[in-house]
């Protein structure tokens, strides 16, 4: 084939896929792509998403502001220098109409890049990551979960008021650590605190034993640390083993343990952690999400599965806005940042960034319940540095 027949054949499939999308779209169904782990260490988190979306969708009559989704699912694996490619077969090959995902902070980094370069809508259900929110923020690019930033923060202020004068923190080395422990510093100097040592290795690594003897020689009144899926529940069971659970008590984001209490066990008994949800909320909102959740799955749902089921209604309201006509999407686009979610969290809104403005709860484990105690901070909004829009 000749360069020039080459050329025209790349036209003519681009067209032929661009006329299928107006099609798809006329015929009132939505192309959704799934972006999300569903191997690794962040595996369940990827399910517990996926399966929110789904439920919220089903309680629709299986519809989303009207129109009938079609799924297109890729496994990122957590990685980032696979994201650009990953992102790219669900916009180029798949044509999707909205990419949801991803669990990821590194992953979420590179496909918001691929999503503004290519105005596609991208509704974030779980990656805490600031830059998607602060200098890469795009009217394009929304968040049904959290900022890093805004567990972390109420973390540190609870530690604080309840006298940790100088705290060890320990995390995986990248954006999603990194910027929890930035939180949980803003939050804990607020409360007259300060953290003595940094601890870190690399994603996904779980060989905690010579960093545990460290926090053991550093004797900090209490340890903050930032791990999740199947890293959390080895950190809190190593931390446990090594006996330093009697002595220094060991705080963090409530992703510590979250949908992980079942393998944790005795290890994470009476911890303290922030979240935007926990258990026993009960309201009827999330007593209806729960049960039905529960008959859905056999599971209990966890905040995974929230910012899964969240993400369904946030573009839910945007599609109903616009009658499902996805071309206009500045109308889409409005009506999502306008929205009260009714979330079972408890009602939020996005701030100007496309952020969670939020209620961050502190929570006890109980059993098998991370057991809402109170509101640590109320209405918490990322200050998102960086973002113009
Ligand atoms: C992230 O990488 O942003 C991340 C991953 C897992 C969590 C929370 C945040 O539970």
């Amino acid at each position: 084939m000749t360069v020039r027949n080459c050329a025209l054949v790349r036209t003519i499939l681009a067209a032929a896929l661009c006329l299928a999308a107006a099609d798809a779209a006329a015929q009132g169904k939505l192309k959704v792509g799934l972006m999300l782990p569903y191997t690794g260490t962040y595996a369940a988190l990827g399910n517990a998403i996926e399966n929110g979306f789904r439920l919220y969708v089903a309680e629709q009559g299986g519809k989303l502001g009207g129109m009938e989704p079609e799924y297109f699912k890729v496994d990122d694996e957590s990685e980032p220098s696979k994201a650009v490619d990953n992102i790219n077969k669900l916009i180029k090959r798949d044509n999707v109409d909205v990419v949801v995902g991803t669990v990821h902070s590194g992953v979420v980094m590179a496909m918001a890049k691929v999503a503004k370069d290519t105005n596609t809508l991208l509704v974030i259900p779980n990656a805490g990551a600031r830059a998607v929110t602060g200098p890469m923020c795009a009217p394009n690019i929304f968040r049904s979960s959290f900022s890093n930033w805004q567990p972390g923060y109420a973390m540190g202020k609870v530690a604080g008021e309840r006298g940790a004068k100088k705290v060890a923190t320990i995390t995986w080395k990248y954006a999603a650590g990194d910027e929890s422990v930035e939180g949980f510093k803003d939050g804990l100097k607020a409360a007259g605190g300060e953290v003595v040592k940094d601890l870190t290795l690399p994603f996904p690594n779980v060989e905690f034993q010579a960093l545990l003897t460290e926090i053991a020689a550093t004797k900090p009144d209490a340890v903050y640390a930032f791990f999740a899926g199947g890293g959390a529940v080895k950190f809190v069971k190593d931390y446990a083993a090594a006996g330093l659970n009697k002595t220094i008590p060991l705080y963090g984001p409530g992703f510590l343990t979250d949908g992980t209490l079942e393998a944790q066990g005795a290890a994470a008994q009476g911890m303290l952690t922030t979240l935007h949800y926990g258990d026993g909320l009960d309201t009827p909102k999330d007593n209806a999400f729960r049960a039905s959740y529960t008959r859905t799955y056999k599971a209990v749902p966890d905040v995974y599965a929230v910012q899964g089921y969240d993400a369904a209604q946030m573009l839910g309201i945007g599609l109903a806005a616009v009658k499902g006509d996805l071309a206009k999407r500045s109308e889409l686009v409005a009506a999502m940042e306008k929205a009260r979610i009714d979330s079972p969290r408890g009602t939020f809104t996005l701030s100007k960034s496309h952020d969670p403005v939020q209620d961050i709860y502190l929570r006890k484990v109980v059993g098998t319940e991370n057991h809402v105690e109170g509101v640590a901070v109320k209405a918490l909004a990322d200050p998102s540095p960086g973002c113009k829009m």
